[in-house]
C-alpha cells in the first residue's frame, strides 16, 4: 500500500453498505428507545448479516439481502434481550434509508463529470440498493447498480466480482474498487481489481490473500487518484 496514483482506470465501482452508505445509521436513529444499547445492537446485527452471507453460501443456501438482513437483526435483537416488533420494522424501514457518508456524492459527480464510469458492486437486493440510491439521490451519478442477486451468491465468490467486468465492459485490471470492508477489498483485490480500501473505521489490516493498493480514511482524495 504505498502508491498515492492508480494508473489507466476506466470505471469506479464501490461497495454499498460502509462505504456509501453509513450501516450504523439505522439503529443510531433509533438511539431514543434504544439507549445504550443502539451500539452494540448495530454492531451485533452488521456481525452476523455478514456472517450469514459468507455461511449461507457455504451452505449453498442463498436468501436475498433483505431476508439476511432482517434474519440477523432478530438475532441480534434477542440476544440484547429488546422485544418490540414495532422497532423491528422501524430499524428494517430505516435501513433502506441508509444516510450516505457526506462526501460520496460530490465525489460521485466529480468521477462522472471527469468522464469515468460509475457503478455499485454489492451483496444488497435489487430493491434494498435502488431504495438506498434513491433516497441519497446517486441516481444520476451512477452508470450501474450491480446486485449478486442475480448469481445467488455473496461476496467473496470471485463471481460476483466478475459481475462488474462484464456488465460494465471493462477489464478488472482497469476498475478501481473501493470498499471500506477490508475482508471485501482483499478479496477484491485477489480477484484481479486495482483497490482502494476505505478504512473508515480505522482497523488494523486483515490476513487475507490479496493486497489492496492504497488506504483512505474515506473517499474524498479519490478522484485525484485515479487522475480526474
Ligand atoms: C455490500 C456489503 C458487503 O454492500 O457491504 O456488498
Amino acid at each position: 500500500m504505498t502508491m498515492d496514483r492508480l494508473e489507466n482506470i476506466d470505471a469506479c465501482v464501490f461497495d454499498a453498505y460502509g462505504t456509501l452508505f453509513d450501516v450504523n445509521a439505522a439503529a443510531q436513529h433509533c438511539a431514543a428507545e434504544l439507549g445504550d444499547k443502539w451500539q452494540p445492537l448495530a454492531e451485533l446485527w452488521r456481525g452476523r448479516q455478514l456472517q450469514y452471507t459468507w455461511l449461507r453460501s457455504l451452505m449453498e443456501e442463498y436468501a436475498d439481502f433483505w431476508q439476511v438482513t432482517g434474519e440477523a437483526l432478530d438475532f441480534a435483537m434477542e440476544a440484547l434481550d429488546i422485544h418490540d416488533d414495532a422497532l423491528r420494522e422501524r430499524l428494517m424501514e430505516l435501513y433502506l434509508k441508509l444516510d450516505a457518508y457526506e462526501e460520496v456524492g460530490g465525489v460521485l459527480r466529480r468521477l462522472r463529470n471527469g468522464g469515468m464510469k460509475t457503478a455499485i458492486l454489492s451483496n444488497g437486493s435489487p430493491r434494498m440498493l435502488g431504495a438506498a440510491v434513491d433516497n441519497a439521490g446517486l441516481g444520476e451519478v451512477l452508470d450501474a447498480v450491480i446486485s449478486v442477486d442475480q448469481i445467488k451468491v455473496y461476496k467473496t465468490a470471485p463471481a460476483v466480482y466478475q459481475l462488474a467486468v462484464d456488465q460494465l465492459g471493462v477489464a478488472a485490471s482497469a476498475i478501481s474498487f473501493q470498499s471500506s470492508n477490508a475482508w471485501d477489498a482483499h478479496a477484491a483485490s485477489n480477484f484481479g481489481f486495482r483497490v482502494v480500501w476505505v478504512n473508515r473505521f480505522a482497523q488494523a489490516r486483515e490476513r487475507l490473500p490479496g493486497n489492496p493498493d492504497i488506504m483512505l480514511d474515506n473517499l474524498e482524495p479519490l478522484p485525484a487518484i485515479v487522475g480526474m
